[in-house]
């Protein structure tokens, strides 16, 4: 599994900084290519000479040092990495990265990656706890980082307490784990509706809401990382389509429709993350409607609900809904779930900050058809996307059982 993959170590200045010698060693008998980043505080406890000759790499440590090649070293670095990890991640690095600093060769090259970045904090146990280090830590899951906790054990101050950096064998299980679970949805085709919907009433003039696609591309993205074949329908929406997947961009709902039931026949899993206007006017006025009038009467049909029409066909696919709302948000989502066939609806509550439409993050209540609640606390889209694509593989797994 690691043959191959370039794996990117952190180093940063605590006494744990000698077991990382070990995991760079057991890298490299599994053939990962090796490349070692430290910061100057990890080079007091072990030197670049040791690190460089275990891993058979250049050790970087020096961001303004002239690379040898005509590349930007910390932005090639975060190129190349399949997978990045900071051991031992100490609490000034987990600081740093929480905050967006980014200040040397380490915390450059970590901005500036889309590797999934594991960090295995190691430090004393009272530090560790310390509430400011506690929310640093959560503020990186919810972005997206993937923790390795620390073990319980004697420090080595004497003491004992959570702090001490897992051992070597353990951290290459994770990497390996982790690499892994990235490709959990190799050859699956992915069906996902993402962003809002235009329903036009003249030429210039339309009905639509503030979706801005960012939901659904987040799951798209995710999904195509893990190995997925994705078909995005997206309505109108100003975002960069991620990489590795088809795109094909609507207007209307019944244009999404159409698309929905194109694609749908060799679909897996659908994911319906589209605010689609449930509405539509009656009819489009070929120009533009004058304003000689006070009133105006604009006549609205109800748009086909794409979610209920491929319920009724679903067979043996895995459906998700979402469900976007400011009153009774259990409730109305489980109707939703229930009258939609859906599998498991993902419920957004309009009525807290960095929730729903337009934001960057998202705070959701998973509801599964067994009645099962995962309740998510506030976390990027990105993050979330994962999750809900971690439960879909269960959903898949459970399905897979009972049959
Ligand atoms: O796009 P962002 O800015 O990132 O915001 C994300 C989001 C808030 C739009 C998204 O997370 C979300 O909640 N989307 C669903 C919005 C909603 O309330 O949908 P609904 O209650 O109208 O529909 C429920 C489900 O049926 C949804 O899965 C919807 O895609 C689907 N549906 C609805 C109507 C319709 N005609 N066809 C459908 O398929």
């Amino acid at each position: 599994m690691l043959k191959g993959k370039n794996v990117v170590i952190g180093v940063c200045g605590g006494i744990a900084a000698y077991k990382v010698v070990e995991v760079v060693s057991r890298l490299r008998k599994l053939s990962a290519n090796v490349f070692v980043v430290m910061t100057e505080h990890g080079t007091k406890f072990v030197t670049p000479l040791t690190f460089q000759s275990i891993s058979h790499n250049p050790v970087y440590t020096d961001m303004f040092a002239v690379p040898d090649e005509w590349d930007i070293e910390h932005i090639s670095l975060a190129n190349r990495a399949d997978i990045v990890l900071i051991a031992p991640a100490t609490a000034n690095v987990i600081g740093k990265i929480a905050n967006g600093i980014a200040d040397d060769m380490l915390t450059t090259t970590l901005l500036a990656t889309k590797a999934p970045v594991v960090l295995a904090p190691a430090m004393n146990y009272n530090m560790y706890d310390n509430d400011i280090v506690q929310e640093n830590i959560s503020k990186l899951k919810n972005s997206g980082f993937y923790i390795l906790e620390p073990e319980v054990g004697k420090m080595a101050e004497g003491s004992e307490g959570k702090g001490r950096l897992p051992e070597p064998s353990k951290i290459v299980d994770a990497l390996t784990e982790i690499l892994n679970q990235k490709k959990n949805m190799k050859d699956l085709n992915v069906l996902i509706t993402a962003g809002p919907t235009k329903e036009a009433i003249d030429p210039v003039r339309f009905i639509s809401n503030n979706s801005s696609g960012k939901m659904g591309y987040s799951i798209a993205g995710a999904a195509a990382k893990r190995g997925a074949n994705v078909v995005l329908v997206s309505g109108p929406v100003d975002l960069t389509a991620p990489f590795g997947l088809k795109v094909i961009d609507v207007i209307s709902a019944d244009e999404m429709y159409d698309e929905v039931l194109k694609n749908y026949a060799i679909a897996d899993v659908i994911i319906m993350s589209a605010a689609v206007a449930d509405y539509k006017s009656s009819e489009i006025k070929q120009s533009k409607m004058k304003k000689n009038d006070e009133n105006i009467l604009v006549e609205l049909v109800k748009n086909k609900d794409i979610a209920a029409e491929i319920g009724k066909i679903k067979d043996h696919r895995i459906h998700v809904g979402f469900a976007a709302e400011t009153d009774d948000l259990i409730r109305n989502a489980k109707s939703k779930l229930e009258e939609k066939n859906f599998d498991m609806i993902a419920a957004n509550d309009l009525t807290l900050d960095g929730a729903g439409f337009g934001c960057d993050t998202n705070i959701i209540k998973l509801i599964n058809k067994n009645g099962g609640i995962i309740d998510l606390p506030l976390m990027t889209k990105d993050r979330a996307a994962d999750i809900i694509l971690d439960e879909v593989l269960k959903l898949m797994a459970t399905k897979d059982d009972n049959k």
